[in-house]
């Protein structure tokens, strides 16, 4: 994805004001990035689509700007000198339609209606459907979110609340600021009428589900267990990485979770189902703070590393708690790993279009679970510590796992990884020479 993100600059902190109506209507909106050249700049490009732009300014001056796909190529009136701060003004219509299609897991994303509101679920390239973005999943800034609701609504963001104000028109502003940097695909941005659940994790962690109102009860048994999983996660992996959690239940057919940076989004249909079913799901986009939101991706074809983890603690939580057992899937996935790789590439090597296939899930956690053999549990438990101590609030690829993980070990990982991340043929399983792969013929 090449044109994903743009250079020359660091976004400083992204302002968004949305003046929501009604679900599917446009609405009046407002992005101000707060911005520093690295370079200097006659112009830069920020990443957006559809949308009405009505107006750029550079420091207070219009500015030229251009659509280009999606790129949003600005002319400021006068070049921006490298190192000097800027800030941009983009005023527009947002259009709360607007979503992407995916032939796979994911399927549609973007804005996600709901039949009050919204939801955002802008993974991997949706954010720019939503604001005008550095839309890149390495790069982070802080967002402050300022949301004005008609009366009888909520809004709700990635972090915390700063507070609302009531205006004389009776609409209310809601502002959320998310505490901690946040790549544009992890935003979350949600109107509806919603119950706030209030709980606590390990240590007085503030835990905050955004429920819609005719939810609360039904999805309650479920949502309780947020405690437990932060606290099984936990003794593996260390401590929660953000200053808060909470679930927001997806009033949507929207069949998949999201874990959208303090507060995945997770469609109600999981909550309402079966129990094992229901733990995976939000043991997996709670694994993903640790991996895909506080470790960061260099790029996406590291997305490997983020939803293999998510999907290694998953089995591993369900194994413990009534699912099928982590050899047995892990033996299934060995079984497909051939099919997998000609059809989805290799772990380490998805194109866009494979990107989300089952190659990045169980075939990427088989990955971990091969490690794991070849090390042992003890070591393999030490450098999942150390890569999300490392890497906590940074972004890392496929070559600093590696590296990491053979600095843990004390041996050289990359022959034994190099194929199992790259190859076109599945290496044996060690421990398992009984273990057999399904072959592929075309
Ligand atoms: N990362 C999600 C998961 O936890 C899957 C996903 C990617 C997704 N993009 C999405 C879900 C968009 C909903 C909408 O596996
Ligand atoms: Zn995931």
């Amino acid at each position: 994805m090449p044109l994903a993100g743009n250079g020359g600059y660091t976004v400083r902190r992204y302002t968004l004001d949305f003046d929501w109506r009604a679900p599917r209507t446009p609405f009046a909106a407002g992005a101000t990035v707060e911005a520093t050249a690295t370079q200097a700049l006659s112009r830069f490009d920020l990443d957006f689509a559809g949308n009405t732009l009505h107006r750029v300014t550079v420091d207070g001056a219009r500015a030229a700007a251009e659509r280009a796909g999606d790129e949003l190529v600005i002319t400021p009136a006068r070049p921006i000198p490298r190192g000097s701060a800027f800030t941009v003004r983009v005023d527009y219509t947002a259009d709360p339609t607007l979503r992407r299609h995916r032939d796979d897991a994911i399927q549609d994303y973007g804005w996600t209606p709901t039949p009050d509101g919204t939801v955002i679920c802008a993974q991997p390239d949706g954010a720019r459907l939503v604001f005008p973005a550095n839309d890149h999943p390495s790069l982070r800034a802080p967002v402050t979110f300022r949301i004005t609701t008609p009366a009888g609504l909520s809004a709700v963001a990635n972090g915390r609340l700063v507070g609302t104000h009531r205006r004389p028109d009776g609409r209310v502003r809601w502002t959320y600021d998310s505490e901690e940097p946040i790549a544009a695909q992890l935003v979350q941005m949600a109107i509806g009428k919603f119950t706030f659940v209030d709980s606590s994790g390990p240590r007085g962690l503030p835990v905050r589900d955004v429920v819609p109102d005719g939810l609360v009860s039904d999805t309650e048994e479920y949502r309780s267990l947020t405690r437990e999983h932060l606290a099984w996660l936990e003794r593996r992996l260390g401590p929660y990485p953000f200053r808060r959690y909470g679930v927001l239940v997806g009033d949507t057919d929207q069949p998949v979770a999201l874990e959208t940076q303090s507060l995945s989004v997770v469609p109600k249909d999981d909550l309402l189902g079966d129990r094992v079913d229901a733990e995976r799901n939000l043991v997996h986009e709670l694994t993903h703070h640790w991996t895909g939101d506080s470790i960061a991706l260099r790029r996406w074809s590291d997305l490997w590393l983020s939803e293999g983890h998510a999907r290694f603690y998953e089995r591993l939580y369900s194994e413990e708690h009534g699912g099928v057992s982590l050899e047995s899937a892990m033996r299934a996935a060995y079984e497909q790993h051939d099919r997998w790789r000609h059809d989805d590439g290799a772990p380490a090597e998805p194109t866009e279009a494979t990107l989300f296939r089952a190659m990045r899930y169980d075939g990427s956690a088989l990955v971990l679970y091969a490690l794991r053999e070849q090390v042992g549990s003890r070591a393999f438990d030490r450098i999942e510590r150390a890569w999300v101590t490392a890497y906590r609030g940074r972004a890392a690829g496929t070559g600093d796992f590696v590296a990491l993980a053979s600095r843990i070990a004390g041996e050289d990982l990359r022959p034994f990884l190099t194929p199992w991340l790259y190859g076109s043929r599945t290496p044996p399983m060690p421990g398992h020479p009984d273990w057999q792969v399904d072959p592929v013929e075309d």
